[in-house]
């Protein structure tokens, strides 16, 4: 019975012993281990699977469970106070918990899972003595004489160590991402790349293109790189330093910088000292969409990291053309669909092209090439490039024209679909006429059985017959929706595009291939005939300045509306540095001018000129979209009346945003057109200062941008409010006079804020801008003395101004 009980314990791998409470669990080997060394996972239970740390007790050496299949382990190095895994020995070999780690008497390391070697450092014969983790992370096989025979730091996985040595021969490789696409960084002649693993690997970064690199006048071949304190060091082959890659502003001597290769293929620079986290936005590449698959293969990759199907590959599974099926096609089943005009491909700049000529030749080339599957033609300079399989598909940078890109389709696999297409609606229109035969027959058994329920259908039917009739006595409806036909028009609502304050929109396409924006109500207190009240309202609006609404559907507890989609987005991708846009593309300032304008024309109309007085209510960059033209349309506009107005705080917090909202929203004052007008103030001077208008970063003179701007109008200082990373000229007066409007606008008395129909005439210089009233009442400035840039107190945001642009807003 105990002897049971003993064999049974051993089985299970506790220690009896400990289990009687007289040893404690076996402490890490510290420094270094030795030959005949010989352990599994198990042994090591308590101490999270770490066996060997270093001196300086900041990193370990031991078994740790995979990230992608909890029962199996990998052997790590790792950084133990931010738990970072600084290199892997077995990456995609995994091990069983039972696996060995052997450092055996003749000097081989390995690990051994079922008697199948895993993993090893191939130093069988030379004869080891020892084995280190220093305390810079590395783990080194030493040999006789203190000679390394291995060290990990040779054999980097995803992660560079300071005074780690990165050198040509060596590679970082990211973890496959969810197409097994990994990423990799390597030096190829004398470059230091960034490279997607395809079939045919395609560069997407190097530092001789990175324009951060310091010495940029320098030139030379890498050999090899090296984090020190807070850069990233390029040396040539006399281990002479060429550049340095700058990577964060402090470098304070604490900080211990390791570089990350992550899924996504960016590089990050995390501070291990913290909490092992990105420290700062610093990336490498710099922007979202200049990484291979951030979007799916074949999708579009919008400044921000919006990704959405292409509309001409909407109606293909999975938003991709299929897999070429083989090689061997005959020329005439090969189509070549076109994907598009305006697009580009983050591998362009670092391929050559195949040739150069016309288009026709371009396709004729793809066509005729059996491992051509995508194209991308550029009309300006005749390049052709040629590729077999690509990652996501990207916006050129704005006003570039970009590239013509085509993809391969094999006929027969596309009319195949086709096919199923039809025998799949002969099927459906087959069973909808069976179930409505049944339908019939069980009212009409419905209605002889029992009278009680003949008079509920009755009365249900009668309501939805005086609801069609007040329908069709609203004039200007736009089209009305069924709820399943946008199901299948947004693939059931699978692309969503935005969020804004009255719920989510979705992206969609009808079968013409029209794009859609779909927006799904939520909290929408209101009836259906309210609805469409309201929607036949917004419907019969028609001007180039307002967002169009298309059509809508209100059924049972469903409200969506419609609207034509805009594929630049919305305002403040494009104002607000670090927004995440691509590039350093800034809107140039005839740009902003004229979408200035196009914002005061819209709401001028809505203001006065449509039937009906629209006060819009929640005017902010987010509900400014621009069309590919930049042309800019008002979103959004007649929603406020649809919200709940019975609890009207709830209404104010809901409706008005943060730094938009006129002061009338927290006084008694009514609510009107003016209202709208302050807000246009406030996006009025955000475009010209490429800023927000409450910015707490800045400096505590700077945090309320609208004060800051009066100030410097005071002091004819106006240069100073335009955005520093736009060019101007000087002399250009619409820069004052729209500066002059802004303020006008942002008046805290509404009788003296102009109506938006003079503000388009004054932005059009069709009559002048009168002296704006410069000295604005004291309560909107910050109480800070100015002149010196000095972080703001809390103290100091006691105004009225900070009640508005902060309290107010509440919970969004
Ligand atoms: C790890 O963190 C602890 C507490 O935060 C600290 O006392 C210790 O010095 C750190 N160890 C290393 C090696 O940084
Ligand atoms: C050490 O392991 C290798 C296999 O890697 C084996 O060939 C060798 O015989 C082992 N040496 C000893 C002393 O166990
Ligand atoms: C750890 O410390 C001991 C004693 O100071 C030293 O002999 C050994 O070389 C150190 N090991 C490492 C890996 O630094
Ligand atoms: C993932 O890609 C690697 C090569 O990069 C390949 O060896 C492996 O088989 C692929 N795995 C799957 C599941 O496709
Ligand atoms: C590069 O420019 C810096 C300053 O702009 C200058 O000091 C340095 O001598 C230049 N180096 C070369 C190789 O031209
Ligand atoms: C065929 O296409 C591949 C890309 O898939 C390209 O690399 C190659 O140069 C092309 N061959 C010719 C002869 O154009």
């Amino acid at each position: 019975m105990t002897w049971s009980v003993m064999i049974f314990i051993r089985d299970k791998c506790f220690c009896l012993i400990s289990l009687l409470g007289i040893c404690a669990a076996r402490p890490p080997y510290i420094g270094h281990i030795s030959p005949g060394f010989v352990t599994s996972q198990m042994d090591w239970a308590n101490q999270g699977g770490r066996f060997l740390v270093s001196n300086n007790s900041a990193f370990a050496l031991g078994f740790a469970t995979a990230q992608v299949d909890a029962s199996s382990s990998v052997l790590i190095v790792t950084h133990v106070n931010s738990s970072t895994n600084a290199w892997t020995a077995n990456r995609g070999r995994l091990i069983s918990n039972s696996a060995k780690f052997v450092f055996n008497a003749s000097g081989d390391v390995y690990l051994e899972d079922k008697s199948s070697m895993v993993w090893r450092t191939n130093t069988k014969g030379k004869k080891a003595t020892r084995m280190m983790l220093q305390d810079s992370g590395n783990l080194v096989l030493i040999g006789d004489e203190d000679k390394v025979l291995w060290q990990s730091f040779s054999h980097p996985t995803d992660t560079l160590l300071p005074g780690q040595e990165f050198k040509e021969g060596m590679r970082l490789r990211s973890f496959p991402n969810s197409n097994n696409l990994s990423l990799y960084l390597e030096i190829k002649s004398g470059d230091l790349v960034l490279y997607a693993g395809f079939q045919t690997p395609q560069t997407y970064w190097s530092i001789k293109n990175d324009v951060r690199r310091t010495n940029k006048n320098i030139t030379g071949q890498v050999h090899s790189v090296s984090l020190l304190s807070n850069s990233w060091n390029f040396y040539d082959q006399s281990e002479s330093l060429l550049w340095q890659f700058i990577f964060s502003a402090s470098s304070s001597p604490g900080d211990f910088w390791a570089a990350i290769l992550g899924q996504d293929g960016s590089i990050t620079f995390n501070n291990l000292h913290g909490n092992g986290s990105p420290a700062n936005s610093v990336r490498i590449p710099q922007h979202t969409c200049e990484v291979p698959e951030y979007c799916n293969p074949y999708s579009m990759c919008y400044f921000g990291g919006r990704c959405q199907c292409l509309p001409t590959l909407i109606s293909q599974p999975g938003c991709r053309p299929p897999p070429p099926s083989s090689c061997s096609q005959s020329n005439d089943r090969v189509d070549l669909l076109s994907v598009g005009e305006k697009l580009d491909y983050f591998a362009l700049p670092y391929s050559t092209p195949t040739l150069k000529s016309n288009l026709n030749a371009c396709t004729a080339a793809c066509r005729s090439n059996c491992s051509c599957n995508v194209l991308f033609y550029e009309r300006s300079s005749g390049n052709c490039f040629l590729f077999d399989e690509i990652g996501g598909y990207r916006s050129p940078i704005p006003r570039s024209a970009g590239f013509v890109s085509y993809v391969k389709i094999i006929r027969g696999s596309v009319s195949k679909g086709g096919s199923r297409k039809r025998k799949l609606a002969v099927l459906t229109v087959s069973i909808t006429i069976a179930s409505i035969a049944i339908l019939a027959i069980l009212t009409y058994i419905g209605i002889r059985c029992n009278h009680k329920r003949k008079k509920l259908v009755k009365s249900y039917s009668q309501e939805n017959l005086e609801d069609e009739d007040f329908f069709e006595n609203l004039s200007g409806l736009p089209t009305r929706f069924r709820y399943v036909d946008l199901c299948q028009v947004t693939k059931n609502f699978s692309t969503k595009v935005g969020q804004g304050g009255f719920g989510s929109v979705y992206l969609g396409m009808l079968p013409n291939g029209t794009v859609l924006a779909i927006k799904k109500l939520e909290a929408i207190g209101q009836g259906k005939k309210e609805f469409w009240v309201e929607v036949s309202t917004i419907g019969s609006i028609h001007h180039v300045h307002l967002v169009k609404l298309k059509g809508f559907c209100a059924e049972g507890p469903h409200r969506l509306l419609v609207y034509e989609y805009l594929p630049n987005g919305s305002l403040d991708r494009w104002i607000f540095r670090n927004s995440g846009k691509e590039g350093t593309s800034v809107l140039d300032w005839n740009t902003r001018f004229s979408i200035a304008v196009g914002i005061a024309k819209g709401l001028a109309y809505l203001h006065d000129e449509c039937e009906g007085k629209i006060v819009h209510c929640d005017i902010k960059p987010q509900n400014i979209l621009l069309d590919e033209n930049f042309v800019a349309k008002v979103s959004d506009f007649g929603l406020a009346k649809l919200m709940s107005r019975k609890d009207s705080l709830v209404y104010t917090t809901l409706r008005g945003t943060r730094g938009y909202l006129a002061p009338e929203w927290i006084t008694n004052n009514p609510i009107s057109e003016k209202s709208d007008v302050y807000s246009y103030g406030m996006v009025l001077l955000e475009i010209i200062g490429g800023r927000k208008n409450y910015d707490s970063e800045e400096c505590s003179e700077k945090v309320y941008f609208a004060s800051y701007a009066v100030k410097m109008l005071e002091q004819g200082r106006a240069n100073e409010i335009v955005d520093p990373d736009m060019e101007f000229d000087g002399n250009d007066k619409r820069v004052i006079t729209s500066i002059g409007v802004a303020i006008w606008c942002i008046q805290e008395e509404m009788f003296l804020r102009p109506s938006m129909i003079k503000v388009v005439q004054m932005l059009e210089g069709l009559c002048d801008v009168p002296e704006p009233p410069i000295s604005i009442p004291s309560s909107s400035r910050p109480k800070s003395s100015g002149g010196e840039c000095t972080p703001v107190e809390h103290s100091d945001t006691n105004s009225t101004a900070f009640l508005s642009a902060v309290h107010l807003s509440g919970p969004r």
